[in-house]
């Protein structure tokens, strides 16, 4: 077995600042822009954790809590939450700022799983996680529910 890993080799702090092109119709920003970044510093953060390449197998439902405007900047933080045998969850939490007020809101909290494959592009083995914490461990208990939950939707779609 690999040696265990900690949560913190795989953080990712992402910043982004909202443009023109990436609002919707109604004038804030498009969720499909903020839903790719998601996924964008989830997969470094999963493949940072287990050196190799990764897919994104799953993610869970998305509530977009807060409307994110035109010039807010949008900070992104991923981190490996649970650790199976080939697959991983990485929780991103997003949050938007104004830069003119400094006011900061809680827009995305995520959950996504994946896997890490081989030079066959196979499922591989990754390392477990080293949990040092109260707060990594109890956040390990919680993502092992959401495992649970997520492979019994899976069946329904299989
Ligand atoms: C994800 C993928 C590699 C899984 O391959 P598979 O042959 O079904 O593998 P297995 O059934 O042996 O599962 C391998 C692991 O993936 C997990 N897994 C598979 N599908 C999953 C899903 N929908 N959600 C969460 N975990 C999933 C399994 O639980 C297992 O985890 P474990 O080894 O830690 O126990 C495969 O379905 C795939 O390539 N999907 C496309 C991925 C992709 O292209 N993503 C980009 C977005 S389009």
């Amino acid at each position: 077995m690999e040696k265990p890993v900690s949560p913190s080799r795989s953080l990712v702090q992402m910043t982004e600042l909202i443009l023109p092109n990436h609002m919707n119709a109604l004038g804030t920003a498009f969720g499909g822009v903020i839903m790719s970044w998601i996924d964008i510093a989830a997969s470094i953060s999963a493949s940072r954790y287990c050196s190799k390449n990764v897919v994104t197998a799953s993610i869970d439902d998305l509530h977009f809590l807060a409307p994110v405007h035109k010039g807010d900047v949008v900070c992104l933080r991923a981190q490996v939450n649970y650790t199976h045998k080939t697959s991983m969850e990485v929780g991103v939490r997003v949050t938007a700022e104004n830069p003119r007020t400094q006011q900061h809101r809680h827009t995305v909290t995520a959950h996504l799983t994946f896997v890490a494959l081989d030079e066959n592009y196979k499922p591989t083995l990754i390392p477990p996680l080293l949990l040092e914490t109260e707060e990594e461990k109890q956040r390990f208990k919680q993502a092992e529910m959401r495992r649970k939950w997520r492979l019994e939707r899976r069946k329904q779609f299989t």
